[in-house]
């Protein structure tokens, strides 16, 4: 079995201008210089009410995520020129960005225009969507994809992605979760820095550097039974303990923009919200970004029973803390007039127009507006090879194995003939996912074709589909069984397809769609080896796969590269390492559901009692647990030792331990820290995350592993919202998954 490329030559192969991956340099939006301090300032006393509303109008120049607006009827570059729009989504390409700018310089003030895009896994070169990659646990990789996405948009004219989306999600139901980081708020503070680092290379300024956009502020995770846009209502201790701390991540690697939500929280859209955008974001954090609204949210406050009409919204919007209206034209329409009536104050308007102009001077567009758009530089960046090897890392990297019974797989060299079979066998698009704004999905290589180019001369392989990915015919379900009694093993590609998650794609039923799941027991029947390869942006509920399937390999939407990866994995040349950054259910009646659940005074035990917290009909256990992933390789965690069984409030402790590889290939474990405060003020989940590691060791070689034990590992937000450590006895876990803890130890905080 090869080795994982090591990340430093990975980047060295590809030669990408990142100084150090995953250090721990911070990236505050960069101060303005004085020359375009006095550049903005002249601007500012210079523009007219309208002009200023301008800058706070985005339009959109192609209809992607929201209703048709009346804007597309109008003539945008006159409006452009008129210098009504100060900010562009959904328009890409060196030369139509450039051609866009030039109407902008037409205008009265010059005013170059920012064009914002959803670059949400990948611009040309496709990564696994967010949840897949995060379940790499790989924040260097991470940073990495990023960076290459904003390589590729910013040449194609792009100045401002939005994403990441750093939504805290534990509702599998939500098509949205595929574009964040899981269930956990740890783990999706670290990733969304990464993602944030590498789309903005750390530093805005650079033409191959990109805003990035911390999405939705805040509480779009928790819409109510999973249905998208719904409400949210949660006490603001949960908001800030579980919800906020991605983004307040975010924001403290500079995040250049903050995107509000749809979603009202507790009563209040999340796009008028004072508390959040001003009080909490502005005001405690310090934030000096722009807050873009989300598409046609300004004039959704109406549709929710908060506003009027648009002379009411505008204002609200506004005085609330939403700088940037995306798409709802309310302030195109209304926000003049209320300037002027004295519903929003002058110092309030400048105060956001300042900071979209102070963006644009800091991506250098003052001094030269067209210098992202290079069609050259297009040409080169989007053809670059380098990037399908990122891709192909990404996704090797992303793919759980969640089952392996009796080590069915690697594919042994023995097996002679594979009945590839299922919906997914032959898909390329599938594979890329949703949010493709750029790539070429035929150039995608199918699961299929990957295992062909890798099994050993003379296997024989067959291919079929058995149905489409809806499933809803059984007409193919025979031959399927029939191929698989020819086989020596079969390969069963099914799940979701591409536009099975996302926006707009919630689920009632997360079960694989249509009739998959008969025919995965229709193939089983032929009695042969099943290994299941499960495609999907979310938790899907896998009991029959499960049941009939010797080994799963879980490998999300896992983008261009994905059908090669998936080949690598399942013959072995490269070893499993991901972990799932989300639970697995069991059923859709457990969900909301995650590792971090609270004791409750009547504890379900292994053995069930009666009045227990728990179901009469199903374990509260899921499937597959947060943290959950297997390998090739086994390890042993041995060694355990604390520096100091007490601590204060504010001291350290290093909790180490030895690391084996006792298997007999190379393996990558993703080491996880858990910590439980057993008394505290605020009963607390009986384990949370609060530490990982990602560790590389060739068979036999140990490594010692040491986590630092200090205020960010113990602390939690209690009942006044203030971040404590209370005194009192912390169980400290190390393992393998948060079912699978293998080390303990316990601290004392002292008073
Ligand atoms: C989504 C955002 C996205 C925006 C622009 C909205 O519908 O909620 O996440 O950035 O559209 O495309």
């Amino acid at each position: 079995m090869r080795s994982h490329l090591p990340a430093a030559a990975l980047l060295a192969a590809v030669m990408l201008p990142v100084a150090a991956v995953a250090a721990e340099a911070t990236a505050r939006l960069p101060a303005l210089s004085a020359e375009d301090s006095r550049r903005v300032g002249a601007l500012m006393a210079r523009m007219s009410v309208d002009e200023k509303v301008g800058q706070l109008n985005q339009v959109a120049g192609a209809d992607a995520t929201g209703p048709v607006s009346p804007a597309k009827a109008e003539d945008l570059a006159a409006a452009v020129r008129s210098g009504r729009i100060g900010s562009m989504l959904n328009i890409r390409g060196a030369a139509a960005t450039r051609q866009y700018q030039q109407w902008a310089m037409r205008s009265r003030l010059k005013i170059p225009l920012l064009f914002a895009l959803d670059v949400i896994h990948g611009y040309q070169t496709v990564f696994p969507v967010p949840l897949g990659e995060t379940a790499s646990w790989d924040l260097g990789l991470i940073e990495q994809s990023a960076r290459i996405a904003a390589i590729e948009a910013s040449a194609s004219g792009i100045h401002w992605t939005f994403a990441p989306m750093v939504d805290v999600a534990r509702d599998p139901r939500w098509g949205r979760v595929m574009e964040g980081a899981g269930e956990d708020p740890w783990l999706g503070a670290a990733v969304a820095r990464a993602r944030v680092l590498g789309f903005q290379k750390r530093r805005l300024g650079d033409t191959d550097a990109v805003m990035a956009t911390a999405k939705h502020f805040a509480g779009y995770g928790a819409a109510l039974a999973g249905r998208d846009y719904n409400t949210v209502d949660m006490s603001l201790q949960q908001l800030h303990d579980v919800y906020l701390p991605p983004f307040k991540a975010a924001a403290d690697a500079g995040v250049a923009s903050f995107m509000n939500a749809f979603n009202t929280l507790n009563g209040v859209p999340a796009t008028g919200s004072r508390y959040l955008q001003t009080t909490l974001l502005r005001r405690q954090w310090g934030y000096d970004g722009i807050v873009v609204s989300d598409w046609g949210s300004v004039g959704e406050m109406i549709t929710h029973g908060f506003a009027r009409d648009a002379a009411h919204a505008a204002p609200l919007a506004l005085n609330a803390g939403n700088d940037i209206d995306m798409e709802s034209h309310v302030y195109d329409k209304a926000l003049a007039a209320a300037v002027r009536s004295g519903a929003v104050a002058t110092p309030t308007l400048d105060a956001a127009v300042r900071r979209v102009l102070e963006m644009k001077a800091r991506l250098g567009l003052f001094k030269d507006p067209y210098r992202f758009s290079d069609e050259r530089r297009e040409r080169q960046a989007l053809s670059n090879p380098a990037h399908r090897l990122v891709a192909l890392e990404a996704a090797r990297k992303s793919a759980v194995l969640l089952k392996n019974h009796e080590r069915l797989l690697p594919i042994p060299p023995r097996v002679r003939h594979i009945a590839v079979i299922g919906p997914l066998a032959r898909a390329r698009r599938d594979l890329e996912g949703g949010w493709l704004v750029n790539s070429s999905p035929q150039h995608v290589v199918t699961i299929a074709e990957a295992i062909k180019a890798r099994a050993p001369a003379g296997t024989q392989v067959t291919v079929l589909d058995g149905c489409d990915v809806d499933c809803a015919s059984d007409a193919g379900f025979a031959a399927a069984e029939a191929a698989a009694l020819q086989a020596d093993l079969v390969v069963l590609a099914v799940g979701e397809g591409w536009d099975m998650t996302g926006e707009d794609r919630s689920r009632a039923d997360i079960g694989l769609p249509g009739r998959q799941n008969e025919l995965v027991q229709r193939v089983a029947r032929a009695g042969k080896p099943v290994a299941a390869v499960v495609l999907g942006g979310r938790p899907l509920i896998l009991n029959t796969v499960a049941e009939h399937a010797g080994a799963i390999l879980l490998a999300w939407l896992p983008g261009s590269e994905g059908g090669n990866a998936i080949g690598d994995l399942l013959f072995g040349h490269v070893n499993p390492s991901a972990k799932l950054p989300i639970t697995f259910p069991r059923s859709v009646g457990q969900i909301p559901i995650s590792y971090a659940h609270y004791m409750t005074g009547r504890p379900a035990g292994a053995v069930r009692a009666p009045y227990r917290s728990q179901y009469i009909d199903s374990p509260n256990t899921p499937l597959y647990a947060f943290g959950h992933g297997l390998s090739y390789t086994t390890f042993e965690y041995t060694a355990p030792a604390l520096s100091a069984a007490a601590i204060k409030a504010d001291g350290k402790a290093t909790l180490r331990f030895t690391l084996t590889n006792s298997g007999a290939v190379y393996g990558e474990e993703v080491v996880q820290l858990y910590v439980h405060d057993e008394v505290a003020s605020l009963a607390r989940p009986v384990r949370l995350l609060r530490g990982f590691r990602k560790v590389g060791l060739q068979p036999g070689a140990s490594a010692q592993v040491e986590f630092t034990i200090d205020r960010a590992t113990l602390s939690f937000i209690d009942a006044s919202l203030a971040s404590v450590v209370e005194p009192g006895s912390f169980r400290l876990m190390v393992g393998a998954a948060s079912d699978d803890l293998r080390l303990e130890a316990r601290l004392e905080v002292l008073p």
